[in-house]
Parts: C-alpha cells; structure tokens; sequence
C-alpha cells in the first residue's frame, strides 16, 4: 500500500516526538547517544584520512577467482563490513565487457534515445542534460540482461548478501542464494561531461527514516534506544518492512548493496564514484537529525521523495572520509551498503567514456518479490521498470533483450519461472 504523507512538517514534528519518547521509555537521551557516536565515527573519520593521505587502500577488494574458490576470510569481511563496500576484481572476461559496452553504444543509437530525449518531460532533468544524456533510462538491454543473470554474479551476490545477518527468531529475513532482479540504468559518461555530478546523498528514502513508524523506526530501534554499539548497519531485521513514499528518487525494494560493474576502465577524476566509506555514517546522520540546533520540523535538510543528501552546513564531520573509488578495470564491480553515502564526481576528467551497468543486490524476500511481480510486465513491454521515471524508450524496438533471451536463472530471478 503506497505511503503517504500529507504535511510533511507536522509529520517531522510528530515523528520526533515519538522518537523521543520511544528513546526516553528505554532511559535513552538523543544527546548523549549522538556525543558518544560521534566520538567513535571522528576516530573512523580521523583514520580514513589517514589512510587517504598515505595512499592505501580503503575499500575492501577480492579477485573473482579466490572469492569463488575461497569465500571471504573473516578479516575482509570484518573490513567490508566497516566500510560498508566492496570491490570484486575480474568478474566478467575483458572481452566480453567490451563486446557489451560497445553493444551498448550501438543500442542507444538504435532506439534513438538522445532524440526520444528530447522530447522527454522528465522536469528532473535539464534541457543540456537531456540533449546530453550521461545516465540512460534503458532497462532491458540485451548486455543488461546478459550481465544481471551471469552465474558469476549470482556467486558474487550469494558471498556478498551473507554478511548481512539475515535471521531473525529463527526465521530467514530474505533467502541470500536466490536474486531477485532489479532492473536498473546505464552511465555512460563523455570525456569532459559537467552535467552528471551527483551530489553526495543516501538511496532509498529520506524522511521516510523518521517518520515511518513501522519499519525505520525498528531498522533503527538500537539507536533510539540509546545503544549505538549495538546498532548493526548489515542486520537485516525490518529492513525489509520499511515504507517509503513514491518517487523516481526512491528505490522501493529492499537491496543489500547497491552497485555496478565497470565496462570502461576509470580511475579517480574520470567522472565516476565517490563514497564515504562507512557503514554506520547514515547512524550517524539520524541521529543529527534529532538535536536541539536542528528545527522542530526539519530534518537536516531531507527532502520528501528525494534522495537523502548529505549537507556541508551539518555534515561536514564526514567530510575528511570522502574519497573516489580506485581505479576499476573492465569487468570489475563495486557494491556498497544502501546505507553508505556516495555521489558522483563532478566532472569527467579522463579521455573516453566512464560507463558501468548498474547492478545491485536485491535478495529474495516478499518485499522484493512483490515488486518482481510489478516489474515482469514492464520487461515484457519493453517499458522502464516500475521504480523509475516511465520513459519507456525501449518499447517497440525489436533489438531488445526479451524472455528467450533469459537463462533459467534469468526467468528465476525475474520471477518468470
Ligand atoms: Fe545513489
């Protein structure tokens, strides 16, 4: 059932009042949770810096091969659980990925997409940034296909969704070993491009997080409760009850990462993504929300149906932990937790194009399984897929990835089988 909210500042106001009261039942005070966290997030801060400005490593990276004959050790999945990504070094042949970027390539001018464009009415978007796309609203490519139902994928998403503690009670929260297909877009990002800057913000729901008293306010019941050692980003529990508003800007599955793999080489400053690599700074974020300095009816700046930005005037805490990804080779993929901040780099620096294919990971559950069922006749019709803005510019066009191009794993996923 859709999730509305009709006064959003009477909303906030409310949501904070029972948040506070919820926290004061449990002995809990939003100061002194918040004064406590934040000396804990300024040590992972100061140390990210750190790492930043001796040049190591800060995402945590496996080769494809090892994590395929040796799972993840206990060590890395510590340190990926931390920061809250991943990258996965040499998933797909270099080959075959570029076979798929320049199919890609070949697609988009098929389906006339900078023309259909044009004529979009999409307000979200800038006339120079429809006449320029960068970010493609093309769902059902046949590279896109082929990529999402790869078997490698599948076992890369199998290792990566068992971090996430997904029982509760004895009961399984989402089944890890099975997909359910999520079908997103395309960068594909032109040498010198200034339009596709995304600014840094957290997916899936903004002031859903404290107003939705059902699921956030249980996915964030530790906190609220004043035990914020205790708050685990990777516990599944209610993640999977949440209710967020309607809105292109609002992913309404539950993902366990969020992600893509690379078809073109790129590096920092070649347009691509920065993220502040911490689980638990979106903890951080909801608790800043709820101090005094902030006003009644506000939550830092969070917009409904927006993505949840991340704000210099109250965020800046964060600042020192920001970083570009390192560079990422064709056929290498990234994941972070749907609660990690990212964005996109201003501009494009590099000399070719910086193009990925999102890919996430959206494990079977009902909450996804009921939107496998709204997006199945939205493949068949060649239409966007539900979640996103109805562009619908694949429909009609023969070249497009259809059901006889899907593997059994392809139908399972997209719940056809
Ligand atoms: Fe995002």
């Amino acid at each position: 059932m859709a999730y509305i909210i009709e006064n959003v500042p009477e909303a906030i106001r409310e949501s904070k009042q029972l948040l506070r009261k919820l926290a004061a039942e449990q002995g809990a005070d939003f100061k002194v949770t918040f004064d406590e966290l934040t000396e804990s997030i300024k040590q992972e801060v100061s140390e990210i810096k750190a790492l930043k400005d001796s040049g190591e490593a800060i995402i945590p990276e496996l080769e494809y091969a090892d994590l395929v004959a040796s799972g993840i050790s206990d060590a890395q999945k510590d340190q990926i659980r931390l920061r809250g990504c991943a990258i996965v070094r040499n998933i797909f042949p270099e080959q075959q990925v570029k076979d798929w970027d320049n199919e890609l390539g070949v697609y988009l001018s098929d389906i006339n997409y900078v023309d259909a464009s044009m004529k979009s009415t999409d307000d979200s978007m800038s006339d120079v940034q429809k006449a320029n796309p960068q970010m493609f609203s093309i769902y059902w490519s046949k590279p896109q296909v082929e990529a999402r139902q790869s078997e490698n994928l599948a076992k890369v998403r199998s290792h990566l969704n068992r971090l996430w503690h997904y029982e509760q009670d004895g009961k399984q929260l989402f089944d890890p070993d099975v997909e359910c297909t999520y079908a997103d877009r395309v960068r594909r990002r032109q040498a010198g491009d200034d339009t596709l800057g995304i600014q840094l913000h957290v997916d899936g729901g903004s002031i859903e997080r404290w107003t939705d008293d059902q699921g956030f306010h249980k996915v964030f019941r530790k906190l609220i409760a004043g035990d914020w050692q205790g708050y685990d980003p990777f516990d599944a529990a209610y993640r999977n009850d949440t209710r967020e508003v309607t809105s292109p800007a609002v992913s309404n599955v539950f993902r366990t990462y969020q992600g893509w793999i690379a078809l073109s080489p790129q590096g920092p400053g070649d347009g691509t993504l920065e993220v502040i690599p911490m689980a638990r700074a979106l903890a951080w974020m909801y608790l800043r929300a709820m101090q005094d300095d902030v006003a009644e009816d506000d939550l830092c700046g969070a917009l409904i149906g927006r993505s949840l930005r991340y704000k210099e005037e109250w965020h800046s805490l964060l600042k020192d932990a920001l970083i570009s990804i390192p560079q990422m080779n064709r056929g290498d993929g990234i994941w972070w937790h749907p609660d990690v901040i990212h964005g996109v780099e201003e501009h494009h620096n590099g000399d070719d194009f910086s193009s990925v294919i999102y890919i996430g990971a959206a494990p079977a559950c009902a909450k996804n399984e009921a939107y496998l069922k709204k997006q199945l006749p939205t493949f068949e019709d060649g239409r966007s897929a539900p979640d996103f803005s109805a562009e619908d510019y694949e429909a009609g066009f023969e070249g497009r990835g259809k059901m006889e191009d899907l593997t059994d794993l392809g139908k399972r996923q997209m719940g056809a089988a």
